[in-house]
């Protein structure tokens, strides 16, 4: 039925050759429709139906054909940082592994760095994003590892983001090598104490060689008391208790899930909700897969295929940051998630949509449905096959977020 004019600035997406909805209804779960138009009222979706049923509206936007699909959201990066590690990625390519060592000479370039050099360089990385279809992403600190500098990543991810995760616990600084009980106390103490009020989240690297469980769980702990919501970094470099615990905490989110055991899979699964109600909360612990650190460091890539048979909700995000994953491109991550991880791409899609959505507990994003974000998309493709069907290619045609063309 044709929705009753309104008395808003209206904008008309139409003539959507396929548009990807994520409504979740139908038993499709990118909710596809064809020969679609979507209404957008005050930087959210009004309306969603037939373009032969579309109101007037004060604006129109063509899509001449192609594809729309919400935009990515990245639910694992961290960009406030200073300088690069190119020459770390050369080693590797050549031979070397990839230990998490290289993190501390990005905490003494980030530390060295103004807060106006930082401001850029996330800056400049939300804009490249915004460009590739990103029109929501999660910012970690953890290059800073004080107060001080804990404390200013977070106010400066804040300018970016709402999505701000507090990552002290990345690894332990230098200055504290042969004390780090004392440095799990300074991260639960002041530095929590700094950064909670610009952050909406908690994450700590459970891995040998950063924080062990009994230093990952205290911490956690600490974050949850001052309300913050979980996350981790687990089972990246080697089998570990890390998912385990994230279930354990019923953290958003428990991020690499590269070296799983089975008892992680069913830990994931036996917390899992069997579908991402429209408006729902979503409750279920999300693996966050993050290929581009796989592809990055030369590692097996995690086996999403066992995830997702098993019903595990699973998001795909970039990792971006110096060492590791330096890309901001989800339809690069998209690519690889088909190519190398066994996922089709209408998985791929949704995990890097409504599945990234879903890491970060939000329902206002991932989705073109009514009441949504206007955050969209226009592909220069006909579907979202194109994604990882051409891969490396500029595909990203515009993007609208809140509503405002970019
Ligand atoms: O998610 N694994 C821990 N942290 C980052 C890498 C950080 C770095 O190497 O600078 C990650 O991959
Ligand atoms: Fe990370």
């Amino acid at each position: 039925m044709r929705p009753a004019p309104r008395n808003t600035t209206s904008l008309l997406v139409d003539n959507i050759g396929e548009l990807v909805t994520n409504d979740g209804r139908g038993g499709d779960p990118l909710g596809v429709r064809r020969d679609a138009a979507v209404l957008i009222e005050d930087g959210q979706v009004a309306w969603v139906g037939p373009a032969r049923y579309a109101p007037a509206a004060d604006r129109r936007i063509d899509a001449g054909g192609a594809a729309v699909l919400p935009g990515f959201v990245d639910s694992h990066a961290h960009l406030v940082f200073a300088g690069d590690r190119a020459a770390e990625f050369a080693a590797r390519m050549a031979g070397e592994p990839y230990t998490g060592g290289g993190i501390r000479t990005t905490v003494g370039a980030t530390r060295a760095a103004s807060d106006d050099d930082l401001r850029a360089t996330v800056s400049r990385l939300r804009a490249e994003m915004l460009r590739q279809g990103t029109t929501t992403v999660e910012i970690k600190s953890g290059y800073g590892l004080s107060v001080a500098d804990e404390a200013r990543s977070l106010r400066i991810a804040a300018e970016f983001s709402e999505d701000t995760t507090f990552l002290g616990a990345h690894v332990v600084p230098a200055e504290y090598a042969d004390r780090p009980d004392d440095y799990v106390g300074l991260v639960c103490g002041p530095m929590l104490a700094a950064a909670a009020p610009h952050a909406r989240w908690i994450d700590v690297f459970c891995e040998r060689g950063a924080f062990d469980v009994d230093h990952a769980r205290a911490i956690l702990a600490c974050g949850q008391a001052v309300g913050l919501g979980v996350r981790v970094h687990a089972n990246q470099l080697g089998p570990g208790p890390g998912v385990r615990l994230a279930v354990e905490l019923g953290a958003a989110s428990v991020d690499h899930c590269t070296h799983l055991s089975d008892a992680d899979v069913d830990a994931l699964a036996s917390h899992r909700i069997d579908c991402m109600c429209p408006d729902g909360e979503h409750t279920t612990t999300v693996a966050t897969l993050l290929p581009g650190a796989e592809f990055s460091t030369r590692s097996p890539y995690p086996d999403a295929r066992r995830l997702l048979d098993a019903g595990v909700t699973v998001a795909l995000a970039t990792d971006c940051n110096p060492g590791s994953s330096y890309t901001s491109s989800m339809p690069f991550c998209v690519a690889l998630a088909v190519r190398e991880m066994r996922m089709t791409p209408a998985e791929a899609v949704w995990a890097a949509t409504a599945g990234g959505a879903a890491a970060l507990r939000r329902t206002d994003v991932g989705r073109l449905t009514p009441g949504a974000r206007a955050d969209l998309m226009i592909l220069d493709a006909p579907t979202h096959l194109h994604l990882a069907y051409r891969p490396g290619v500029p595909l990203i045609r515009q993007v609208l977020h809140n509503g405002v063309p970019r």
